[in-house]
């Protein structure tokens, strides 16, 4: 039984221990069959890519020209960015994610509304604009100036407003110049506990146009060393086909590489190498997120299920637990939020979804076999499940998502 108070978890344990606790009145809420876990976290997503999700035939840098780019323009009208963000957040929450590292469109206006429908829910989220000064239409690009201007007025306005968080947003060394990278990094001094987020080696093309660009730097990684973008709170998405030297340099730095297995398999970039994060002394920090739009799935249980796959072909492995792990509580710590999200626990804000393994036909044929194994129950669910097997979430304690309701 978990009790709350105030949006935060205040108690957990067997039910007859917690029940005679209670103050008379309490709202007690029954899930027989489902299990309650923490909500999700989903540490690399773009929220104006709702409407590129599932965008036919290209690789990396043609699906941003030819998909991406063009929907992204859209977002210079604030009325279409709320529409859009709460599309996203609802949509999120279907899904069981509770908490997301978000990056917005290059204008600021696409972030006010973000945060806006964010606050509104009570949601915990993370998000910035994109800085973006070069190799992109005219109408999605900004400059050194006003990208340092729009990012710092965002930080004073939502950073650590309520539970809003920003993340300083260069898209990728491709779209910014080194004075723009610098800006980047000036922002990370002067606001310290902002998040940085940005992609890094997901293409071979990418790497290539990079080391162009950058011809000074040893390779794609150090573009962003050499400006102070690495750190604790930088989220690195892709990290695909780094080499031992940027793996270290990584791991020494205590930089987070972002795991995006939908969207490596759908945009073709290739297959993440879990075991490399792993070789040196300290591994390098792994978290795991959707990428929609270059992603095919707002499902965490989805994202988990291609991670497990993609690592089958590399000759790794994904117990579920790891995987269930790293949807909560390891993308909670990497986000240093551990304690506050990603975990049933006293103190935590009580943002949690309920699952429903017996959600599908297959799903309840399949569970037949398993009884009271909770790892085998939550392979299943993770290979099986999606949104159905949502049977509601919780943020705050207040139930946002019923499936059977909506
Ligand atoms: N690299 C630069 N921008 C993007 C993007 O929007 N999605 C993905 N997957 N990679 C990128
Ligand atoms: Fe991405």
């Amino acid at each position: 039984m978990l009790v709350i108070q105030d949006g935060r978890i205040v108690a957990i344990g067997p039910t007859n221990e917690v029940e005679g606790t209670l103050p008379p009145g309490t709202i007690v809420t029954h899930y027989e069959r489902e299990l309650i876990l923490p909500g999700f976290i989903d540490t690399h997503i773009h929220f104006p890519q709702t409407q590129v999700i599932a965008s036919y035939g290209t690789q990396l840098l043609d699906w941003l020209t030819r998909y991406t780019f063009v929907e992204e323009q859209k977002y210079y009208d604030p009325a279409h960015c709320t529409r859009q963000a709460a599309f996203f957040l609802d949509e999120l929450l279907r899904n069981g994610t509770t908490t997301a590292v978000a990056y917005g469109s290059v204008h600021p206006q696409s972030v006010d509304a973000f945060f806006t429908e964010s606050e509104e829910r009570g949601t915990c989220m993370i998000a910035g604009k994109v800085m973006m000064n070069r190799n992109a239409p005219l109408g999605l690009t900004d400059t050194v100036e006003t990208s340092y201007a729009d990012s710092k007025t965002l930080i004073e306005r939502w950073h650590k407003r309520g539970r809003q968080r920003y993340a300083v947003t260069p898209r990728f060394a491709i779209t910014s110049t080194q004075a723009q990278l610098e800006a980047a990094g000036a922002l990370l001094r002067e606001f310290p506990d902002v998040y940085m987020q940005t992609h890094l080696s997901e293409n071979l093309d990418e790497i290539a146009f990079v080391q162009s660009l950058f011809p000074d730097s040893k390779n794609y990684t150090d573009v962003y060393d050499r400006v102070g973008l690495l750190g604790p709170r930088s989220l690195f998405g892709h990290c695909i086909h780094l080499n031992e030297e940027e793996l270290q340099r990584m791991a020494d730095t205590s930089s987070v590489a972002v795991f995006c297995p939908t969207s490596n398999l759908f945009i073709g970039s290739g297959l993440f190498d879990m075991a490399s994060t792993e070789k040196s002394k300290r591994p390098v920090r792994v978290g795991l997120g959707t990428d929609v739009g270059g992603g095919t799935s707002y499902s965490m249980l989805q994202t988990a299920a291609e991670a497990y796959k993609v690592l089958q072909l590399k000759g790794q492995n994904l117990p579920p637990a790891t995987a269930f792990y790293m949807m909560t509580r390891g993308n909670a710590d990497l986000l240093s939020m551990g304690g506050e999200i990603g975990s049933l626990e006293c103190g935590c804000f009580a943002d949690f979804v309920v699952l429903d393994s017996k959600a599908t036909p297959a799903m309840l044929h399949r569970m037949e076999t398993i009884g009271d194994m909770i790892e085998e129950e939550l392979f299943v669910l993770m290979t099986l499940g999606d949104d159905r097997a949502v049977r509601a979430t919780y943020v705050q304690g207040r139930k946002l998502h019923d499936r059977n309701l909506a």
